[in-house]
C-alpha cells in the first residue's frame, strides 16, 4: 500500500520524504490556507521534492473552470493530479482532464455509487473520506471495503486513496482491505511507529545496559 501525506507543510513533508515514507502527496483548499503559502508556489516545490503523484485541488465549481484551472495545474508539473470534486460538474472535467492524459484525483466522496461513477469518468484516484463518514456515525471503512469489492468485480483500475485519515487504525484496516493507497496527515504517519511495549522493552534495555557499565561509544 502506498503512502501519500496529507499536507502542504514542505518541512513536514521532506521529514517524511527523507525517510522513503512518501509515494505521493494531496492537499485541498484548506491545506493550502493553513500553510500561508501561494498555491502555485507551494504545489511547485512540493512537485520538485517528491516524485510521486501530487493532487493540487481545483477552485471552482463549474465544468469549464475546473478544466482550465487543471490544464494550469499540470503545467506545474508531470506529476500533478487534479483534485476535481465528486459533483456532475466534478466528473465532467474528471472525464476530459483524463482523456488528455492527466491523472485525475476525484475526492470528497462519501458513497459506493460517487466511485462507481469516478471509475467511469477516468479518475485515477478516488478519495473516499472515512473520517469524515466515522464524524456522523457511518462507517468510513465498510465504505472502503465495498469500493474495493464494486472496482474488483468489474476491473476498473482507478486506485483507492482512502482519505480523510485520522487514526492508525485507519491505515492498517485500510491496508488489511486492499485500498491502494492511504493519505495521512504527518502525525498519523509518524504514530504508526509507536507502541507501548516498545517504549517498556527499550526503557528495560537501557536500564539493564547502564547497570553493567557499559557502553559502545
Ligand atoms: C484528502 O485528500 C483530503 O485532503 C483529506 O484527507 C481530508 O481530511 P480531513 O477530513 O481530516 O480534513
Amino acid at each position: 500500500m502506498k503512502f501519500f501525506v496529507d499536507t502542504a507543510e514542505i518541512d513536514q513533508i521532506r521529514e517524511l520524504n527523507d525517510l522513503g515514507m512518501v509515494d505521493g502527496v494531496t492537499t485541498n483548499p484548506s491545506l493550502i490556507k493553513k500553510s500561508g503559502r501561494d498555491i502555485i508556489e507551494v504545489t511547485k516545490e512540493i512537485c520538485a521534492m517528491v516524485s510521486g503523484p501530487v493532487s493540487a485541488e481545483v477552485t471552482s465549481t463549474d465544468a469549464d473552470t475546473m478544466i482550465a484551472e487543471g490544464r494550469k495545474l499540470v503545467e506545474i508539473a508531470p506529476n500533478i493530479a487534479v483534485k476535481v470534486p465528486l459533483t456532475w460538474d466534478g466528473l465532467k472535467a474528471c472525464k476530459t482532464l483524463s482523456s488528455e492524459g492527466h491523472m485525475v484525483n476525484v475526492t470528497l466522496c462519501f458513497s459506493a455509487n460517487q466511485a462507481l461513477l469516478a471509475a467511469k469518468a477516468g479518475a485515477s484516484f478516488i478519495s473516499p473520506f472515512i473520517g469524515r463518514l466515522d464524524d456522523i456515525n457511518l462507517d468510513g471503512l465498510e465504505l472502503i471495503e465495498n469500493i474495493r469489492t464494486i472496482y474488483d468485480n468489474y476491473g476498473f483500475d482507478t486506485e483507492i486513496l482512502a482519505a480523510s485519515v485520522r487514526t492508525t487504525n485507519h491505515v492498517s484496516e485500510c491496508a488489511l482491505i486492499g485500498a491502494d493507497v492511504v493519505t495521512a496527515p504527518p502525525a498519523v504517519i509518524k504514530s504508526l511507529a509507536n507502541h507501548p511495549l516498545t517504549d517498556k522493552g527499550l526503557a528495560a534495555f537501557m536500564a539493564d545496559i547502564a547497570d553493567t557499565g557499559q557502553k559502545i561509544l
